[in-house]
């Protein structure tokens, strides 16, 4: 057996006797934090925790690993609900082509964006987009990411959609990182669909839906629900075919434009609608009345110049609101969740308790696996992050730009930096 205690924790954040499986509206600004703590680990699992003073002389000297916390604070690893780790290539050159005034649209609509990604992603080694993928993974295992969602979306062909699909199986199977699977087909209408738009629509449904269950290869469907890409009724198609095959949505929206799909998805059961830069009438009510999660991707306001998602507004209005990366290379060439927090309270204006509930039990939730990850329970993954000394919490988010972390500790392992 093996056996890990972390004491003399100045503050452990995010522990309950009886975790919530997710926070909505000002809930989110309740962040419990036990002062002068201890957590003991078990075979990569929590087995206890509590204060100082309860802790039981000399549990530390039969062959554990001992970790002094004194002056730092201890709370779970950030739950990404939204990524695109798995790309062949970044695309540097299409962020020169934005200092020089080109928009995200003028460059996609000159086949970047995601139509260069899927164009390299046809012609890559599905092991050597492994490796690259694993890679990312670490990196951002190491800045304090304890599970991840991952999606497809450069594949856009039934083949290399499976192809990604395979490679974040592969992921799963090798990191200690928790992986949820997402197909996004309906990222973009591909080259070989240019003109044949229902016909890219009846692929996703007829043959890339069927394929990746069962294969048994995806856990959710996403759709890039936006002007110039998928209109709301083929989104709903996709989503009703998803649901057929116990694949629950998780879909990108209004990023750009609101044209009043969030209620209509709100009332498909969406997990998830992310992204949310931009609000119309009625969203955020719909939202606030239902368990749908608000996705809110900063990285990519900061990267693209768009507007923050009105967190705040829909916390306001009761929503389960989540905070995630986004990482991609053309929109948010960043795992660093730590910024992700930092940036909602700098320019969303959440508190820390409320941005740091966002980025780990609501982004557990948003990947149905607030059960085992996203706080500090008894028998929860032992998924931590120890920060460096410091007088407050809020030292975490407004030590913007770098991870003010000390120790990540993985499945009860603590992680090489
Ligand atoms: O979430 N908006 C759609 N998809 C990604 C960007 C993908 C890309 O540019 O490669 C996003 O921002
Ligand atoms: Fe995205």
């Amino acid at each position: 057996m093996t056996r890990l205690i972390i004491k003399n924790i100045k503050g452990l954040a995010g522990a309950y006797e009886q975790s919530p499986k997710m926070l909505r509206g000002e809930e989110l600004n309740e962040l419990p934090v036990l002062s002068d703590a201890f957590v003991v680990v078990e075979n990569g699992v929590i087995r206890d925790f509590g204060k100082m003073s309860d802790f039981l002389a000399g549990a530390d000297a039969e062959g554990a690993d001992v970790i002094d916390a004194a002056g730092c604070f201890v709370l779970p690893s950030w739950c990404d609900s939204h990524t695109h780790l798995v790309f062949a290539d970044t695309r540097e050159l299409e962020f020169e082509d934005r200092i020089k005034g080109l928009s995200y649209e003028e460059i996609a609509n000159r086949g970047g964006g995601i139509l260069n990604s899927a164009a390299r992603m046809a012609e890559i080694d599905e092991e050597e987009l492994y490796k690259r993928a694993l890679v990312r993974l670490n990196q951002a295992a190491r800045m304090g990411t304890g599970a991840m969602e991952i999606k497809s979306g450069y594949g856009l062909s039934v083949e290399t959609e499976l192809k990604m699909l395979r490679v974040i199986k592969r992921l799963r199977q090798t990191s200690d990182v928790a992986i949820k699977a997402t197909l996004l087909g309906a990222h973009a209408i591909p080259q070989s669909h240019k003109n044949d738009r229902k016909g890219y629509v009846d692929m996703v449904l007829e043959e890339m839906i069927p394929a990746a269950a069962e294969q048994g290869l995806a856990d959710y469907v996403d759709v890039f629900c936006e002007k110039g890409y998928f209109n709301v009724e083929e989104t709903l198609a996709i989503v009703a075919k998803g649901a057929e095959y116990g694949m629950k949505a998780k879909i990108h929206v209004n990023q750009f434009n609101a044209f009043g799909a969030i209620p209509r998805l709100v009332e498909a059961g969406a997990l998830s609608v992310d992204h949310l830069e931009v609000l119309g009438a009625g969203d955020a009510e719909a939202l606030g009345g239902s368990d749908t999660i608000a996705t809110a991707l900063p990285l990519c306001s900061l990267f693209l110049s768009l507007p923050y998602t009105p967190a705040t507004t829909l916390m306001k209005a009761g929503a389960v609101v989540a905070l995630a990366t986004d990482y991609n290379p053309g929109t948010a060439p960043s795992t660093n969740m730590n910024l992700v927090v930092s940036l909602a309270c700098i320019k969303m204006k959440m508190t820390p308790e409320a941005a740091i509930n966002a980025a780990t039990i609501n982004g557990a939730a948003a990947m149905e696996v607030s059960d085992t990850h996203g706080s500090i329970a008894r028998g929860k993954v032992a998924n931590l992050l120890v920060t460096e000394p410091c007088e407050h919490l809020s030292y975490l988010p407004y030590s913007f730009g770098r991870p003010a972390i000390e120790t990540v500790i993985l499945a009860g392992k603590v992680l090489g930096m």
